[in-house]
């Protein structure tokens, strides 16, 4: 999570009995690198104590004690102008409603009020409270002055009831601040689309052909796309894995779709990434009904499937618009020799290598060793890594390439 480490961000925590979610969030973001300064209301005193969020921050956590301290001063200026981010989480009705009309009796609505850092706003209330006017009026005022609100998930409230109005959870959040924070990054106002995971071929209901990718790379892609500012469309057979907040998400099965799916995205697009593991063949016929024992050992007959870069290449030679587009290698010998045919053949600007008989690299592991060779002739070796720091080199190196 390159994207928050050295990034300031302001904390302040309400009083809401999702309060206690706010010490993973600031213990998530401190060890991303991130340093957390938190501000907590009366009310979230109630809930949750300024030393747990001191313990996991590594910092000292500030209550409205400090608004009438001899630093008070100092202190509110201070932690509203380094800020990178101001983030309200959990934020009640009250807060909400202080800050639409630009209250500040407590130390962080005067921080709020003070800062020029983008304000994000996670509520988290009773449903009732989240629905009513007065409170939705108020986010709207606060939508249109810029900030953005963090929506709240439907489910179990602490009133026992159920209804709109739980906090998400710390993945969740953290992948909206790593929206915001990506915002001016280096694809801003691109179009980027990746494709991730084995396609799976089907050979009656209950069977397929598929291979081992787990799609982890190509996930990690789209994650660093976004924290790079890109407005990301992933196309994934995947579902074991959660797709990264802000990502157009359209799920495929077959290679057949995965090309529908990305010859229908292409033209708009300023990047193709295809890191998913087409499956080379299909079985020729599909059984409507489920093959059975008793019929005998079947014959499998194969046909070949699309080659999805090869049908982009023939498009893109027709399109004006300057695009980037990157495909993967997995290869068990021979791995750049083979690299390279497949830059050439299929027309790539980059190709990323994986030697996947190495038992640390390629499918079903969290790391992977690379190598990227570009058309122009330039290789780069990646040590080994994991596949979210590899997705951060590729994402850049295309951005170069697209300037
Ligand atoms: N690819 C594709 N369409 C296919 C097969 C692969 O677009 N039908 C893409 C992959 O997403 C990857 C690149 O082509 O980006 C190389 O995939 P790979 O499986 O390594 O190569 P193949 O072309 O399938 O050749 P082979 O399996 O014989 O090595």
């Amino acid at each position: 999570m390159s994207i928050l480490s050295g990034k300031r961000i302001a904390l302040g925590v309400t009083g809401s009995i999702a309060a206690y979610k706010a010490a993973d969030l600031a213990s998530k973001l401190t060890q991303a690198g991130a340093q957390v300064d938190v501000i907590l209301t009366n009310a979230a005193e109630k809930f949750i104590a300024p030393l747990t969020f001191q313990s996991v921050t590594g910092r000292r956590a500030y209550t409205d004690n400090d608004l009438w301290g001899n630093e008070a001063h100092v202190l509110h200026v201070g932690l509203s102008h380094t800020a990178d981010l101001l983030v309200i989480a959990p934020c009640t009705a009250n807060t909400i409603a202080k800050l639409a009309h630009g209250q500040a009796d407590t130390l962080l609505t005067v921080i709020a009020l003070a800062s020029q850092a983008p304000l994000v706003i996670a509520p988290a209330m009773d449903g009732g409270m989240f629905d009513h006017p007065a409170t939705q009026e108020n986010l709207d005022t606060l939508r249109k002055r810029g900030a953005y609100i963090i929506e709240p998930l439907e489910g179990h409230l602490a009133s026992g009831l159920t209804g709109k109005g739980r906090l998400p959870e710390t993945p969740e959040l953290i992948g909206h601040l790593r929206l915001i924070l990506g915002r001016r990054g280096l694809l801003a106002d691109k179009k980027v689309l990746i494709t991730a995971g084995g396609t799976q071929e089907p050979l009656d209901p209950v069977r397929v052909l598929t291979n081992r990718s787990s799609g982890r790379q190509g996930y990690a892609l789209a994650q660093a796309a976004l924290d790079a500012g890109a407005q990301v469309t992933l196309i994934t057979t995947t579902t074991a894995l959660t797709p990264p907040v802000g990502a157009t998400v359209v799920n495929v099965q077959t290679a057949r779709q995965m090309l529908d799916a990305v010859l229908k995205e292409f033209s708009e697009s300023d990047v193709l990434i295809m890191a998913a593991a087409v499956a080379d063949f299909r079985p020729r016929k599909q059984s409507e009904r489920k093959i059975k024992k008793e019929d005998g050992v079947p014959q499998i007959e194969l046909e070949a499937t699309e080659d999805i870069l090869k049908a982009v290449a023939d498009l893109r030679s027709r399109m004006k618009r300057k695009q980037v587009v990157a495909g993967f290698a997995a290869e068990s010998q021979d791995l750049l020799q083979n690299a390279s045919n497949k830059l050439q053949s299929k027309k790539l600007d980059l190709i990323a290598a994986n030697d996947i008989s190495a038992a640390d690299a390629g499918f079903s592991v969290e790391t992977n060793r690379i190598t990227l060779l570009f058309a122009d002739g330039r290789t780069e070796s990646l040590s080994l890594m994991s596949k979210s720091e590899a997705a951060e080199i590729i994402v850049e190196r295309v951005a170069a390439l697209l300037e």
